[in-house]
């Protein structure tokens, strides 16, 4: 099988190799920073006495040269002449060496396999200046993250600082300047976007920002829809409009509907919606209730009725074989909410009419296709007098606020943490609607 390739480039400063490296370690892939190939071959030009600028000699001492690169718990530990390099690669000074170096076709050529070869064996994230351009033209994710100067300039001095390093951060931002300009105007391999590369800013993003954003795209392309079927959910989401204004306010107002936190509904981008099941209209409800098309999970008997069948199939229902875990309608959910859509999913599984639901079990599939799916969960609580349905009965939707990846406690994945972000979910829904429990806590199925 293939692996995951993921080029992030970008220039200096901009937060690429920290955010890698959480983001491979929540994915639980390989990162390599091909920036400290680059440092580690200006200590060795260094160390041997030899002029930076000096092509010749550096080539000439290239074959002589020794890396070796090894993954130890998916952590790169890159060695010199058979011993680990450390802190002593990161000075203001390697940087300029690195990045002089780092302009010399032969140096980029020498290093071009080292870096290659990591994609036959793992699933890999690789930070630098050309990955998406020479490096892996292939990659699957390509990501150019950068940031303003000042910004960057600001996280290094800050950086440098913490490491007790004396700089002003005028001196760091010349230094940062003049870098960027080596780097993107050199004539070999220079600091480029790729023409496919998916352009990040982090200048107002804070770390978990950044993680976040990286991680939805990367989610994004690993569930990435086939223009076939991008084009089929286009179809759908402009009948489930159509319905929405027709049969919406009919729904309105034969149901009678109070929303409240209409606001929390994000404008765009995916989302998971869960609510508690009371009543078949529950479907309807939400949909009138919400301004943005939604993909439900629906039991798959329901694509037996005639007309029912053909009209949810036209608005992109999905449907559910609630008898066992349902793989296929994990994975539609999943790239469903990845390419930015929402969908809906009743955690109990079954209707509870006349019960209180914080008495009843639910299921954690939602928060596995969230997880996978990188987009936040928002509750919703329905809730009607005497929760039976009767028509012309008083229906309240109650929406909350969409609960993010780090609120739902996601940080490996794995069936614990979607139990517990399930729980999460489900007591917020309880919460929305003041319901508490008042039988002992059910025991909790897995998904
Ligand atoms: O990302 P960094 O600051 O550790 O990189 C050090 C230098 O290496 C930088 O000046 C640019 C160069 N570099 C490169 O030319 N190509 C890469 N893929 C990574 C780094």
């Amino acid at each position: 099988m293939s692996h995951l390739k993921i080029a992030v480039d970008g220039p200096g400063g901009a937060g690429k190799s920290s955010v890698c490296k959480e983001v491979a370690r929540r994915l639980n892939l390989l990162y390599i920073d091909t920036g400290a190939l680059y440092r580690t071959v200006g200590l060795y030009i260094k160390r041997a006495g030899i002029d930076p600028e000096d092509r010749e000699a550096v080539a000439a001492a290239l074959p002589a040269l020794s890396i070796t690169v090894r993954a130890e718990q998916g952590r790169q530990i890159i060695s010199l002449d058979g011993t680990p390099v450390g802190d002593e690669i990161r000075t203001q000074e390697i940087s300029m060496y690195a990045s002089r170096v780092s302009a010399i076709p032969a140096v980029r050529a020498k290093l071009l396999d080292y870096q290659r070869s990591f994609a036959e064996e793992y699933d890999v994230i690789l930070d630098g200046r050309d990955i998406g351009t020479v490096i892996f033209p292939d990659a699957e994710v390509k990501i150019f993250l950068t940031a303003s100067p000042e910004a960057r300039a600001h996280r290094r001095y800050l950086e440098l600082q913490a490491k007790g390093v004396d700089v002003t951060e005028e001196q760091v931002l010349a230094e940062m300047n003049e870098r960027d300009r080596a780097d993107s105007t050199r004539e070999s391999a220079p600091l480029a976007a790729a023409p496919d590369a998916v352009l990040l800013d982090t200048s107002d993003l804070d770390f978990e920002g950044s993680i976040d954003a990286v991680i939805s795209l990367i989610k994004a392309r690993r569930y990435a829809l086939s223009p076939e079927k991008a084009k089929k959910v286009k179809k759908q989401k402009r009948s489930y409009r159509f319905f929405y204004y027709t049969l919406g306010w009919i729904i309105r107002f034969f149901h009678r509907i109070k929303v409240t936190g209409r606001e929390n509904i994000p404008r765009a981008g995916g989302g998971i919606l869960c609510a508690n099941h009371i009543a078949i209209l529950d479907i309807f409800s939400i949909g009138a209730s919400v301004p943005r098309p939604i993909n439900f999970l629906a039991k798959r008997e329901l694509f037996k009725i005639p007309i029912l069948s053909s009209l949810i199939r036209s608005a992109g229902a999905i449907p559910l074989e609630r008898k066992k875990t349902d793989l296929g309608a994990i994975r539609r959910s999943t790239e469903l909410a990845a390419n930015g859509n929402l969908v809906a999913i009743f955690p109990q599984g079954h209707r509870q009419p006349g019960k209180n639901p914080a008495d009843t079990e639910y299921k954690s599939g939602a928060a596995l296709v969230a997880y996978r799916s990188g987009v936040p969960i928002i509750p919703i609580c329905i809730k009607m007098k005497g929760q039976k349905y009767r028509i012309f009965r008083k229906t309240e939707i109650i929406i909350g606020k969409p609960l993010s990846q780090e609120e739902l406690g996601f940080v490996n994945g794995g069936s614990a943490e979607y139990r517990d972000a399930a729980a999460k979910v489900f007591n917020e829904i309880c919460r929305l609607g003041n319901f508490e429990r008042t039988l002992p806590a059910p025991e909790q199925e897995n998904e």
